[in-house]
């Protein structure tokens, strides 16, 4: 994990800050999703109000544990499987990472500053390469030599 402690904090910050108004943030996050990347939309069949409050939920989960996103790979490894069973790709992730970026940039407003978009972008990266990596890596390219 390459985040610095700083770039922690100001993620763990700004999270808590969207958090006040969680409903309304997964809201958006998805309305802005689905604007940008329309293909995205006809992935989620269930109730999106249930799904926003699991996403926001997980995320907290993540935000609490990123000094240690490795300690998380269990649990990263099985959510990021399970979106293999609900048709995600590969290519997906970096609509839902920028999506996410935009709704954190208009909920924080001055308060998302260039640094804080640098490290949520870092940590993104991060966390959607750990999924990717364990999800779609072919079985036998771990044991190829
Ligand atoms: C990278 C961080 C992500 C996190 C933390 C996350 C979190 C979650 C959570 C907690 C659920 C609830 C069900 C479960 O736990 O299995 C879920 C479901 C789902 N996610 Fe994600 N997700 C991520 C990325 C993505 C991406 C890149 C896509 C692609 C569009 C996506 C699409 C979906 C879909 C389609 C469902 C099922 C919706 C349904 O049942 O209707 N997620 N996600």
């Amino acid at each position: 994990m390459t985040l610095t402690s700083d770039e922690r904090e100001l993620i763990r910050d700004s999270f808590r800050s969207v958090s006040r108004n969680r409903r309304q943030a997964a809201a958006r996050f998805y309305e802005i999703l689905f604007d940008q990347a329309p293909q995205t939309r006809t992935l989620f069949v269930n109730d999106m109000e249930q799904q926003g409050a699991e996403l926001m939920s997980k995320l907290g989960l993540i935000v609490a544990e990123l000094q240690n996103l490795e300690g998380l790979a269990p649990v990263l490894e099985d959510l990021a499987l399970r979106h293999v069973a609900y048709g995600v790709k590969p290519e997906h992730y970096p609509p839902v990472g920028a999506a996410l970026v935009q709704m954190l940039a208009e909920f924080l407003g001055d308060d998302f500053t260039p640094e804080t978009s640098t490290a949520w972008t870092k940590a993104y990266d991060d966390l959607s390469a750990l999924m990717i990596r364990s999800a779609y890596t072919r079985e036998d390219s771990h044991t190829a030599s």
